[in-house]
């Protein structure tokens, strides 16, 4: 069965009822129990386990009056990891809230720490249509008055911000999520996302040439990349190669293809993730496994907490499964990063069921260290595996 898979844009059917790992004995809160295993350590880490196979990294926060990953999580923690990428600090509306006035400092902090200790660092993202900036689209003037205005802004954006992390980035997500993802056929006439701020200025998908083109001016050796998110499903993935081939995006300086992994304990099956990889790879392109998290509540909307003993097992044998299907094509993949650290920072809390929810959180376990930054099962499923 072809499971319908969580969105931005629609909320995604109750398949809770499917998936068997919710049982009725489970109803208390999120109390998270974890086993309190060896979070000092021992044994190798992450980074060490696949030193033979691809960087292993993570997405974190840098504050200032944010959670800050850097503070918060100890270094044996961090040190697990080959690789960063910032959760939110390099987007658009963060790191440019003004025109012509930037926040560096939690990006710049990344950066440096990245260099320090000689890591893989990811750019997450310089044109998504969720956290731009808004100032940067007017909202009167004509059609071709507006596009010139964001085209010379979005240049302006991106020779600033790719300028000034070109001797750390080495990965940027250029344009994030700027295929449509509408499941019903009736919607079926446009691949583009056109109510994104960017494909309305523009009044066509161009800004994504645009976007290409001034990145690979501003960095000619980072390696560019598209990156999206359900693209494990055919329909979906079909879209990301039309608008590929349609605007010619290797020519424009495209070499990679960011396969978010925001996935479930059921979907997608690794048929689909196998056939995924294999299609960008036969187009020439790197592929990245981005923003790596398990939903454990399989992208259902309900608003119950179940606590972690629930998802345990089903977690670690989930990583498990998926891992050994990563490292089988490791000559594919360059880097694999999760979307957190730990499950005491993680957005699956607030985003589910298809949608943003800040005011009903309901916590969620989809990492490789706990609520109490300890290795959990899942950790142990990854790390651990016979080398072939
Ligand atoms: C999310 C962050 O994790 C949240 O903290 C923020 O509020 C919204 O964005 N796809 C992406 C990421 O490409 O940038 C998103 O990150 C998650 C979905």
């Amino acid at each position: 069965m072809s499971i319908p898979i969580r969105s931005h844009a629609i909320a995604v059917l109750a398949i809770v009822a499917l998936c068997g790992f919710f049982f009725a004995a489970c109803a208390s809160t999120g109390d998270a129990t974890v086993s309190p295993v060896d979070a000092a350590g021992g044994g190798p880490t992450l980074a060490e386990a696949y030193r033979d196979y691809f960087p292993i990294g993570a997405a974190i926060e840098a504050g200032p009056g944010k959670f800050n990953s850097l503070k918060e999580y100890p270094e044996s923690v961090l040190a697990e990891y080959s690789a960063l990428v910032a959760e939110n600090c390099m987007k658009a509306s963060l790191i440019q809230p003004r025109e012509g006035e930037f926040a560096w400092g939690p990006a710049d902090s990344i950066a440096a720490y990245a260099r320090a200790k000689g890591l893989y660092l990811r750019g997450h993202t310089l044109v998504w249509h969720n956290q731009a900036a808004s100032w940067m689209f007017p909202s009167t003037g004509t059609q071709a008055e507006r596009r010139a205005l964001v085209r010379a802004r979005l240049k302006a954006h991106v020779e600033a911000v790719v300028g000034r992390y070109k001797d750390d980035v080495r990965a940027w997500d250029v344009v994030n999520e700027a295929v449509k993802d509408a499941w019903s056929p009736s919607s079926w006439k446009t691949i583009w996302r056109e109510d994104s701020p960017w494909y309305q200025a523009y009044g066509d998908a161009t800004y994504i040439q645009d976007a290409f083109d001034f990145a690979r001016a501003a960095d000619p050796d980072a390696v560019l990349f598209y990156n999206d998110y359900n693209i494990c499903d055919p329909r979906k993935r079909e879209r990301v190669v039309e608008m590929i081939e349609t605007l010619e995006l290797k020519k424009h300086g495209l070499r990679g293809i960011g396969i978010q992994g925001h996935w479930s304990l059921t979907w997608p099956h690794v048929a689909d993730i196998q056939e995924t990889i294999d299609t960008f790879h036969e187009m020439g392109l790197e592929v990245q496994i981005t923003e790596l998290d398990i939903d454990c509540y399989n992208n259902s909307d309900s608003t119950k907490t179940l606590s972690y003993k629930n998802f345990e097992t089903a977690l670690a044998a989930r990583y498990r499964e998926i891992f050994g299907l990563l490292r089988k094509n490791k000559d594919k993949i360059s880097a694999v990063t999760f979307w957190g650290v730990a499950d005491d920072h993680t957005w699956l809390d607030t985003f589910y069921g298809g949608s943003y929810r800040p005011s009903s959180s309901r916590k969620n376990y989809p990492l490789l260290f706990g609520v109490k930054r300890e290795r959990k099962k899942a950790y142990y499923a990854v790390r651990d595996f016979e080398r072939e």
